[in-house]
């Protein structure tokens, strides 16, 4: 699989670049908590300011339910990319078309940024509207997607632009697409999968696929509720998806899925509220909810980990934010850390902010340790699919 890369333009100077990021990072109060997803892109913003490109910045950011949801501006990453780029001028719009717009584009001088306001803010966006695509074309010379976190939403700007535009990767897509795509093509064994994380039902079409490349795949998070629940298992209150009973039980004699054997759950019933560490699941009645792996199945886990020569990781152990309930996610990121001969790729926003929470920025990991931008992206790519917004990118489409 190979991309056209921004490396292959001839000429950037003075070319009006827009520039397609994934800038939807976890916010609280208007502020940025967790700026992976912007450092990741730097190195490609960096080219074509080098370059002396005019760069137009377009991104979305939530799920906005109004027009100019506030909370939804891309104001606060403005401020970030000022202090980021002291030497160049970077500029703001508080729209993504229209009148403002093109004039500060025809303003921009080569070398300089400009940032546009949530792409979102259009519901045409998310519809893949040729018009609204159109639109934002006009604005450029070149597209260029380094957003493969929302690569596999048919969205205006990821998707029908291409129409418009000469279109290419951008440095990140196309590291992120090579890694990926030397993963699934690699020897490499035992090749080690540890899926966590809520939706069995966006994680399963993954885990087949990868069952057929894998020599284990380690479930945990919410994701093995399900997979108990298909056992006939008491799993309390836990939440699990019932559609996906009939293949999860299936996967269940599968010999390469492994399960957790013991767990922590939180006991809350109207006489009591405690923690639980449990092997035997079906001793209570229907008021705890599971919500991290145990001691036993960290053991069970590392032991897969230690001797992996490819891991795949998708996904926190358990519910991470409550110290009550990080352990599983923290001691088996160490685990992972400590395996330096594998090569080992790490993706999903949850688990970029569980790492990032738990043990340290993505720039001090170690360097056989990818962190891939997508989340919903990876697992698609992962499970074979061919994804909206890579497609128009490659050499052979
Ligand atoms: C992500 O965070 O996975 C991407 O930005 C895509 O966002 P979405 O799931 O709202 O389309």
């Amino acid at each position: 699989m190979e991309l056209k890369t921004i490396k292959q333009i001839k000429d950037l100077k003075n070319k009006q670049v827009l520039l397609r990021v994934d800038f939807n990072c976890p916010m609280e109060n208007d502020q940025i908590i967790d700026d992976t997803r912007i450092k990741l892109v730097l190195p490609t913003i960096q080219y074509l300011i080098k370059k002396q490109a005019k760069v137009i910045l377009i991104s979305h950011l939530g799920r906005p339910k109004k027009h100019s949801q506030s909370s939804l501006s891309l104001k606060p990453f403005y401020n970030y990319l000022v202090a980021m780029f002291s030497k160049q001028e970077v500029g703001f719009v508080n729209d993504c078309l229209g009148k403002k717009v093109i004039k500060e584009v025809s303003k921009l001088k080569a070398g300089n940024v400009l940032l546009l306001e949530n792409l979102r803010f259009y519901k045409q966006e998310q519809a893949n509207e040729v018009d609204f695509a159109r639109q934002l074309a006009k604005l450029a010379d070149i597209y260029i997607n380094d957003a493969f976190s929302v690569s596999h939403r048919q969205h205006a700007s990821v998707s029908s632009i291409t129409n418009f535009l000469p279109s290419y990767a951008g440095l990140l897509i196309n590291k992120e697409i090579k890694i990926l795509t030397a993963v699934l093509k690699s020897k490499a064994h035992p090749f080690v999968v540890l899926m966590g994380g809520q939706k069995i039902s966006t994680k399963i079409s993954t885990i087949k696929n990868l069952l057929n490349l894998a020599d284990s795949v380690l479930i945990g998070g919410a994701l093995v509720n399900n997979f108990l629940k298909a056992k006939t298992y008491n799993i309390g209150s836990s939440i699990y998806e019932a559609k996906m009973l009939t293949v999860c039980n299936e996967l269940n004699n599968h010999k390469k899925i492994i399960t957790p054997v013991d767990f922590k759950a939180w006991l809350n019933n109207s006489s009591q509220s405690k923690l639980l560490e449990l092997d035997e699941l079906n001793s209570f009645n229907n008021d705890f909810d599971i919500l991290d792996i145990g001691d036993k199945t960290i053991d069970l886990f590392s032991k897969h980990i230690k001797n992996a020569k490819i891991i795949i990781w998708n996904g926190p152990m358990g519910k991470f934010e409550n110290k009550n309930f990080s352990r599983g996610t923290k001691l088996i990121a160490q685990e992972i850390f400590n395996n330096k001969q594998a090569r080992i790729i790490i993706g999903g926003g949850d688990i970029i902010r569980a790492i990032s929470s738990l043990i340290t920025d993505f720039d001090k990991l170690p360097a056989n340790v990818f962190l891939s931008t997508g989340g919903g992206a990876m697992l698609k790519f992962l499970s074979g699919e061919s994804l909206p917004g890579i497609k128009p990118l490659l050499f052979n489409k």
